[in-house]
């Protein structure tokens, strides 16, 4: 394939302006406000997916966002790679923290991507690592070396939790019907360390609401005499890990699969710096589980975290008041083996169980899905390793991620197909914070990527 480098080179402008065309596009699936702007992106990814050569492009109308479907079947005797990625991004807020706006995107030069990064919301997650598949489609399609088919799909509901999707998948398998899923909506170590994602964690996210007198009450008159459902609520989280930062909701570790001693020392030889790692974060110390480390905390661990609390008086000034209410949003990271609606489930009779008398809990339930592994010994896995070692030189090393696509598992289990995931993105590109970026030596890199993998999984397939 001697002319992907050659291609890049020479369209490498383009491929830029492109993906900034579609990264102006506001498409913030959480805000009904901007649901015109993620209908254009959809749109927007159908033409696109049609200039890329695909035969058939389709937009799937969901309940809720639609899916775009497009297809290049060139011989339904050879292999099938289905492409899954996401038009939709995450809110941009706080505005205030953003260098230069959101979504007018701006390529500055930064430590780690000398050769500069595009500052968008979505630059990385997903837009940018979505339309390298869109690009590296139309090269390999215009260089007539597309060996295999392709399908791809992609949705607008991954940041608010894939509902629709789900159904959509359910009752299209035959459509979807595929030898092997490709996805690029996670990370590498670093530009210098490639490495492949071979797990993601699993999710129950939930708010809990905690009522004590039926109206806010003057703090003077009452306070000390009922109980502070923000008191309360601040306690109870509390509790929900002990003093070596375990979870304290019974049963939670019950399903955890422990990792062997080996498994551990294996991941133990991926590089990592805490030094590097406190510094890039301002922090004098990590924090969590005893007996785990910083990259084991944060992968093969699951958490109990709260993302937001809110309740009583947070204006100007003081007003003296107890409310009478109080919430939280809190997300549970499993790991695999731990069921999400089970771990939801174990949740709420805990939390509903510690409420002291004088109030009254509600637990309700968000979304979730399944952590996700990988095994290293497939035919996918060895294609992607090839495919990285040839275009960065390095054999990459597999690691489990933190995040969740609760979706890959769902994939699994009604199309039976395994997926690689393979991330061109770095922690610190800042994804769902302000200065998201994506750095262009990895846009570029990620493809030049994609078509090696085409080859190498078609070729491995034959033999
Ligand atoms: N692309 C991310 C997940 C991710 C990022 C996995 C980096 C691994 C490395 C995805 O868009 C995402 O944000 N997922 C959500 C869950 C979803 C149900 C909202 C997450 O992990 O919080
Ligand atoms: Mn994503
Ligand atoms: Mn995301």
């Amino acid at each position: 394939m001697q002319n992907i480098p050659d291609y890049i080179a020479q369209h490498k402008q383009r491929f830029l302006n492109e993906l900034i065309a579609l990264l102006k596009i506001p498409s913030i699936s959480a805000d009904p406000a901007f649901s015109k702007d993620v209908l254009n992106t959809a749109k927007a990814v159908k033409t696109a997916l049609e200039t890329a050569g695909c035969d058939l492009v389709e937009i799937h109308e969901t309940a809720g966002y639609p899916i775009v479907y497009g297809e290049k079947i060139i011989n339904t005797k050879l292999p099938t790679v289905l492409v899954y990625g996401h038009y939709d991004v995450q809110p941009p807020d706080p505005l205030d923290l953003w260098n230069s706006p959101p979504f007018e995107p701006v390529i500055q030069k930064t430590e780690l991507h000398p050769e500069g990064a595009i500052f968008a919301r979505g630059a990385c997650d997903d837009k940018g690592q979505m339309y390298m598949h869109v690009k590296a489609m139309e090269l390999m399609v215009n260089t007539h070396q597309l060996p295999c088919n392709v399908k791809f799909m992609v949705e607008g509901e991954e940041e608010v939790g894939s509902n629709n999707l789900a159904i959509y998948v359910a009752e299209n398998k035959e459509k979807l019907a595929n030898d092997i899923i490709l996805i690029s909506d996670t990370g590498m170590i670093a530009n210098d360390v490639p490495s492949i994602t071979t797990g993601l964690r699993g999710l129950s996210y939930v708010e809990v609401e905690v009522t004590g007198p039926n109206r806010d009450l003057h703090s003077g008159l009452y306070g000390g005499a009922v109980a502070n459902p923000i008191n309360i609520l601040t306690k109870m989280i509390a509790s929900l890990h002990d003093e070596d930062n375990h979870i304290t909701v019974p049963g939670f570790y019950d399903k955890v699969e422990e990792l062997s001693t080996e498994e551990r020392a294996e991941m133990a030889k991926a590089p990592f710096s805490l030094a590097a790692y406190q510094k890039a974060l301002d922090i004098e110390a990590v924090y969590g589980e005893k007996g785990y480390s910083t990259n084991e905390r944060n992968s093969i661990r699951p958490t109990l975290d709260v993302n937001g609390i809110w309740g009583g008086y947070t204006g100007e000034g003081a007003k003296t008041v107890i409310a009478s209410k109080a919430y939280a949003k809190i997300s549970m990271r499993l790991v695999p083996n731990q069921d999400w609606e089970e771990i939801t489930e174990l949740f709420k009779t805990h939390f509903e169980s510690i409420a002291p008398k004088g109030v009254t809990v509600r637990v309700t339930p968000h979304h979730g899905g399944q952590g996700y592994v990988t095994p290293i010994d497939t035919i996918g896995y060895k294609a992607a390793s090839k495919a990285f070692e040839t275009t960065f030189g390095k054999k990459p090393i597999p690691q489990r991620s933190g995040g969740s696509i609760p979706i890959v598992s769902l994939f699994e289990q009604e199309l039976g197909s395994k997926t690689i995931l393979m991330g061109f993105g770095l922690d610190s590109d800042a994804i769902h914070s302000p200065n998201e970026h994506f750095g262009v030596w990895n846009y570029l890199k990620g493809i030049e990527t994609i078509p090696y993998f085409y080859q190498y999984f078609t070729e491995m397939n034959k033999g």
